[in-house]
């Protein structure tokens, strides 16, 4: 068992992590700004924002592992990153393991291709910052922090969200940073729950990148 913190665990990545991790008998803390509507058994909520860095320090600090699964959206859009890097500080002074739920923007559609970042012209405009911003964590601020910090960002497929379909299929297949679906495939959130948790449990993957798909 161990004691995990979800920094933004009631969203949509995050909630599934947490019910996860907590049906698996881990000791979860689910960080935000609002309660949700539907409390799953035996997490803690902590009410917070993220931006506020005292905020963090206990539930980073009382943590085995900290998983961040905020987004760059709304409010939190503009300092993001910022955000981010107070979660690697405070993670990595602490000792704490960061695994990170990412996009799949920076993953290659095969060994030595281009990140699929690097034409994003099929993709709306509106979404071109939210993808930016997640894949300069992995991209820039990740790898720049202290060895300290020890992490895994965890990129879902390519279709993973609130507006796509997605079953609990119990199965997902793990690769590095080539997706493991090019073809532009889909996870479901417990799917991607059930690859994230084992990728704590296991933790075979030190500051790498990971994806994971159906
Ligand atoms: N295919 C893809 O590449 C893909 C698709 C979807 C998502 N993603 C990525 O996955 C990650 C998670 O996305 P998501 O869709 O699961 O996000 P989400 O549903 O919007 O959840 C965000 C979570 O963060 C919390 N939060 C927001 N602002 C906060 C603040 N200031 N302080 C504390 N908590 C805050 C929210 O709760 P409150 O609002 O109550 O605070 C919620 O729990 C993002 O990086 C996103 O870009 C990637």
């Amino acid at each position: 068992m161990s004691r995990i913190t979800v920094i933004g665990g009631t969203g949509y990545a995050g909630s599934a992590i947490v019910a996860e991790a907590a049906a698996r008998g881990h000791q979860v803390t689910a960080l935000s700004r609002s309660l949700p509507e539907k409390r799953i058994p035996n997490v803690v909520h902590v009410v917070g924002d993220v931006t506020d860095e005292a905020t963090l320090l206990a539930p980073v600090r009382g943590a085995d592992v900290v998983v961040g699964a905020i987004a760059p959206r709304g409010p939190l859009a503009a300092v993001f990153r910022d955000a981010y890097r107070t979660i690697m500080r405070l993670a990595g002074a602490a000792g704490v393991p960061l695994f990170v739920v990412g996009g799949a923007s920076t993953l290659r559609p095969a060994p030595g291709a281009d990140r699929f970042i690097t034409d994003l012209s099929h993709i709306p405009a509106e979404l071109h910052d939210e993808i930016r911003a997640g894949a300069a964590i992995v991209l820039e601020d990740l790898p720049a922090a202290p060895a300290s910090l020890d992490w895994v960002f965890v990129s879902p497929a390519l279709r993973f969200g609130a507006k796509m379909p997605g079953e609990r299929l119990g199965r997902y297949r793990l690769g590095d940073d080539v997706a493991v679906d090019p073809e532009g495939g889909a996870i479901s959130a417990p799917d991607y729950a059930l690859g994230f948790v084992d990728l704590i449990e296991k933790h075979e993957h030190h500051r790498a990148q990971v994806n994971l798909g159906h």
